[in-house]
């Protein structure tokens, strides 16, 4: 009995049994799957440290060769305000934080929309907060050109990746987000305004996209620069639901205010947004769990029936189990397949019939993608090393001495 017992601490210690499923109770983020992390959600009263998910279902590892807007994305608010970051000013950051993790980690987590607050600051372009419009040395968090190398280096490295980026622009010096974007070298990845649709038309497919390599999408909150320097007006391909308190009150999924109407089937595009308005990094796997499959269900019905192509989270990596990426992974089942869940969904299935026989949903081991899967969850199991379990018997034996 002893001996199980410190085998099995010695195991999850050491991380050697690393094929924990969701849900399961676990020491380190070792022990679990791939595309999960162990950890606890007091805001829900779940003290016990459990694997949760961190990493969505690549839909396009199911099904190729829909419109981009047939997809739904993680995205993160403020994915640029890292927790726990000084300013690349030197000073203390004193604004809110909303992500744990760099943009290189979101982006291998499978996050591809990114939510980026652009101010002119220090004869530069800065990722910053601001206070009256103005962006301070302790609410700057770095020049957004790092960030954007970091992306850069992502859509270098991961040719059938597509990213969008939504910028809050308080831009006003002369061509200043298209310098910083060239200056990354972000140019040669740029989706054109002109294909994309203007009145609620279908998106191009997402092969089409990779094919030309147009894989960024980027949309500015600046209507002007559409015209000026071809960057998107986003509330003319977007609608999007009331952020912060206002957006998580249950049951109600109004517009705001910059968005037309959720139901304005004139834009393809639907986001919806779901934080509050001072991010909480306690309460945010409370709200990352089931009340934002709710407001999806909610946000559904408000847009005219339709799924997300983007889910807007703080901490996106929090929550009591499935958390945001499951969100993603139920929005993909809609919009991929008309089916619960993006892992139902298979190539050439008619859309909407759900019920398959179980040998037909499991993919063929010829189907299965190779490349760049490693940026989203495997939900196969991973087996026990062997030989880690023989030490870890050892070491159990030895602590009996
Ligand atoms: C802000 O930070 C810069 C360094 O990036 C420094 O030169 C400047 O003095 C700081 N300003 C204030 C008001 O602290
Ligand atoms: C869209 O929603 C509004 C309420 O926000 C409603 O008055 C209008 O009839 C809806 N339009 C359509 C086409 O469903
Ligand atoms: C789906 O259909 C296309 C065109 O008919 C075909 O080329 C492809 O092999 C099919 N894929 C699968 C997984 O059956």
């Amino acid at each position: 009995m002893q001996l199980i017992t410190s085998l099995i601490i010695t195991c999850l210690l050491f991380g050697f049994c690393s094929a924990l499923k969701e849900g399961q109770t676990c020491v380190s983020n070792g022990n679990c799957d791939s595309g999960l992390h162990c950890e606890t959600c007091v805001a829900n009263g779940n003290v016990r440290p459990r694997c949760t998910r961190i990493q969505p279902v690549n839909p396009t590892s199911k099904v190729k060769g829909l419109p981009y807007n047939r997809y739904s994305w993680l995205t993160t608010h403020n994915s640029f305000a890292r927790l726990g970051k000084k300013s690349a000013t030197g000073s203390l950051i004193l604004a809110p934080t909303n992500q744990q993790d760099s943009i290189t980690d979101q982006l291998n987590n499978g996050v591809r929309g990114l939510m980026l607050d652009m101010y002119d600051f220090q004869n530069d372009i800065w990722l910053c907060h601001s206070f009256g419009g103005q962006c301070f040395n302790n609410t700057a968090f770095q020049p957004a050109i790092n960030v954007l190398k970091e992306i850069q280096a992502f859509l270098e490295a991961n040719p059938s990746e597509i990213v969008t980026i939504i910028i809050e622009d308080y831009v006003t010096s002369p061509r200043g987000l298209s310098k910083v974007f060239d200056a990354a070298g972000l140019r040669k990845f740029w989706f054109p305004v002109s294909r994309m649709p203007k009145n609620g038309g279908s998106w191009p497919t997402v092969d089409d996209m990779v094919q030309k390599n147009q894989r960024m999408v980027v949309f500015t909150s600046k209507s002007a620069k559409e015209a000026s320097e071809g960057i998107a007006y986003q509330w003319r391909y977007m609608v999007e639901n009331q952020y912060g308190n206002g957006g998580m009150i249950a049951g109600s999924c109004p517009n705001r205010a910059e968005s037309p109407a959720m139901n304005a089937t004139s834009r393809s595009l639907v986001l919806i947004n779901y934080f509050p308005d001072i991010p909480d990094v306690t309460q945010a796997c409370r709200h990352n769990s089931a009340p934002l499959i709710s407001m999806m269900n909610t946000c559904h019905v408000a847009a005219g029936n339709r799924w997300p192509n983007f889910i807007a989270v703080d901490f996106y990596k929090r929550s009591d189990g499935g958390g945001a990426p499951e969100a993603i992974d139920v929005a993909n089942g809609h919009l991929v397949c008309g089916c619960e869940n993006i892992v139902i969904c298979r190539a050439n299935m008619t859309f909407g019939v759900c019920d398959m026989p179980e040998a037909d949903i499991s993919p063929a081991p010829a189907t299965k993608p190779v490349a760049h899967d490693s940026s989203f969850a495997n939900l196969e199991s991973r087996p026990v090393p062997l030989q880690w379990l023989f030490i870890s018997i050892l070491v159990a034996i030895l602590l009996q001495l």
